[in-house]
């Protein structure tokens, strides 16, 4: 066992403040004692996060598939890598050994080879939850070509738009996807996409389903074709630490998405951290994280944590409510899954149908539980706890970000002391803390501010695709020298972390974090509409959910304009991002330069109306009235 996985809170203590003392040397011997490197790295960190600049292990070379993949192979070669469950509870589960798993991304990745990809193309990955979407992220990152995942719930302009940010000049996708009961037409969406997409030379298509769908001669080809004339050996492309492993999409507080810019060394070496120490996964252990490998958790902690460490990781292709509501209980005591990581909405919506759902299935395999992408309210853990771990099992209720690129604040399972409602201590090596409003870090102890990291980590985004300054104004200039998370939460006097939520314009619904103003750009593109504010309230299943505030053209509306709206929101940008509830108004508050007050809408979103504050100084007081008795 590596001295760097914590087994006791007083090793964690004394591991913490080595970490602190001296982060070079304690990154550079966990990186050095735990990985395989072409070449070891000249200097451990570089930085200077006014600017920011940051450096992890730069002038070492290596490529990140050799350590998730070729390394365990004289070991672990016959071990499961991956179970693949599939949506369908009738067809076949895969158990993909690490052999099969490299034999399996070396064709992946001498099939984009053959179709034009290079080291440093970008590379749009739009996929259904089949073990070849791992295959294609790792053989973006064997070949040295950065992959964009893009989640196969987003519309197609929000496919096309993130296409065109990062230039990519092929895209791999599926004829469908199974979601459920349902097929996403991810070809159909693709080619619609690619109207708006000139830098798109090659679309590789998976077939998933047996839809009926268009291939556009020169440009699309079937995957099973190119993947079966593809050689099974592909030598990794020798990397440097700092070259871009991927860029993955976040909602930003202004219309457009921020590209996150993750890359090889640092990541590798924090994400394998971050999960060998959080879930404390021994060997033979069945771990499983619920996400889509569309989002950072899913990356980290389906595909490259897990798999550096050489785990077995199940990829589920379904959904929690199909054929029924106990569908995880069922695979959990199918696969005698001992590790299970999901997010707080998963949990309250399925402690809301009968318990036989859950009691019917064997659970007694769980040993840990994990939480991920929003605060857990005492309920939904108390029921987690309670049915799922039946009061056995440590819950990890892990804090972090796509632009963390790993866990940060979390308990240790069965190691450091998990609290319901708190992420509770950061990780050793993570160094947080508390901003007023003035820009003073708040003293040790009991408190609550801003959150910030004050010190660089490796798995930190190093910047936006295509936009430092913008990486620069929205995490940098706040705090000047400190990383903003753009979360607000409280410390105890054990110095325990409680986020209380976003302080900036993004909401959290369902985990999935939405930009109000991509919505409202959206809204406003209905030919009636004239303004909207969109704002989060605090919703019993999803933890939040929309609220749009609409003014329409001349106040001239149809009876059908709500659901006009919803369905234009749900086409350009995805149906994650429908508002729940629309008011139409004549008018929405605004200060005299003309700023909507969304204070204001969100006080009135969340009836919290005894509260406003101060509304004379509005530009036109008299429309909060309005907003309040219009109250949806
Ligand atoms: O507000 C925090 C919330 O999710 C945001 C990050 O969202 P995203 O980049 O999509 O990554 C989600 C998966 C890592 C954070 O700024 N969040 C994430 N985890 C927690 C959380 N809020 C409270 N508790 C958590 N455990």
């Amino acid at each position: 066992m590596s001295n760097f996985v914590v087994q006791s809170q007083s090793q964690y203590d004394q591991l913490y403040k080595e970490s602190i003392e001296n982060p070079e040397k304690f990154w550079g011997d966990f990186a050095e004692q735990e990985f395989a490197w072409r070449k070891k790295w000249d200097k451990v960190l570089e930085y200077d996060l006014s600017k920011p600049y940051i450096k992890w292990f730069e002038g070492a070379k290596l490529n990140i598939t050799e350590n998730c993949i070729d390394r365990h192979l004289a070991t672990k070669g016959n071990q499961t890598a991956i179970i693949f469950e599939p949506n369908n509870p009738n067809e076949e589960a895969l158990h993909i050994t690490y052999n099969e798993l490299a034999k399996n991304v070396n064709k992946t990745a001498n099939m984009l080879k053959a179709n034009g990809a290079k080291k440093g193309d970008r590379i749009c990955i739009y996929m259904p939850m089949t073990p070849e979407l791992t295959y294609a992220v790792l053989a973006c990152a064997r070949i040295g070509a950065i992959h964009s995942v893009v989640f196969a719930g987003f519309s197609a302009k929000s496919l096309s738009d993130r296409i065109n940010d990062a230039t990519c000049n092929v895209v791999l996708t599926a004829d469908g996807g199974y979601r459920g009961d349902k097929i996403t037409p991810l070809k159909e969406i693709t080619d619609e996409a690619l109207q708006s997409c000139d830098s798109v030379e090659k679309v590789i298509v998976l077939n998933r389903t047996n839809s009926k769908i268009a291939m556009e001669y020169g440009r699309d080809v079937w995957w099973q074709d190119e993947f079966a004339k593809a050689s099974d050996e592909c030598p990794a492309e020798v990397m440097d630490a700092e070259d871009m492993l991927f860029i993955l999409y976040t909602s930003g507080s202004t219309g457009k998405p921020k590209g996150m810019v993750h890359t090889c060394g640092g990541y590798m070496v924090y994400t394998n951290y971050s999960f060998r120490n959080v879930f404390q996964y021994e060997e033979g252990d069945i771990y499983w994280c619920t996400a889509d490998i569309g989002w950072i958790t899913g990356h980290s902690y389906i595909v490259y944590g897990p798999l550096s460490a050489g785990a077995t990781t199940v990829m589920f292709e379904g959904v929690p409510s199909y054929p029924d509501m106990g569908r995880f209980w069922q695979v959990v005591e199918k696969h005698k899954v001992n590790i299970f990581y999901t997010a707080p909405t998963a949990i309250r919506s399925l402690a809301t149908c009968d318990i036989s759902l859950v009691n019917q299935y064997d659970l007694s395999s769980l040993k840990t539980l994990g939480t991920v992408g929003e605060p857990i309210n005492q309920e939904a853990w108390d029921w987690y706890n309670n049915h799922i771990g039946k009061g056995n099992c440590p819950i990890v209720d892990t804090w972090w970000q796509t632009e963390t690129g790993g866990i940060m604040i979390t308990s240790i399972a069965g190691v450091t002391r998990d609290i319901p409602t708190y992420a509770t201590l950061p990780l050793p090596g993570i160094q947080p803390c508390l901003m007023d409003e003035n820009g003073n870090e708040l003293s040790e102890g009991e408190q609550e501010g801003r959150l910030c990291i004050k010190y660089p980590w490796p798995s930190m985004a190093r910047t936006i695709y295509g936009n430092h300054q913008r990486f620069a104004e929205t995490y940098y200039n706040t705090f000047p020298g400190k990383y903003f998370t753009g979360d607000g939460a409280k410390r105890d006097s054990n110095g325990n972390y409680r986020i209380t939520g976003r302080v900036d314009d993004i909401v959290i619904v369902s985990g999935h974090n939405l930009g109000t103003a991509e919505i409202e750009n959206a809204i406003n593109e209905h030919s009636n509409v004239a303004e909207s504010a969109v704002v989060g309230y605090p919703h019993d299943i999803k933890g939040n959910s929309i609220y749009a505030y609409v003014t329409l053209k001349n106040n001239v509306g149809s009876e059908t304009i709500n659901d006009e709206i919803k369905d234009l929101v749900s086409k350009t940008l995805g149906p994650i991002c429908k508002p729940e509830k629309i008011q139409i108004t004549s008018g929405l508050p605004k200060t005299r330069s003309g700023k909507i007050m969304r204070r204001i809408l969100r006080k009135v979103a969340a009836n919290e109306m005894d509260n406003l504050g101060d509304i004379s100084t509005l530009l036109n007081p008299e429309c909060v009235e309005e907003v309040i008795k219009g109250r949806v």
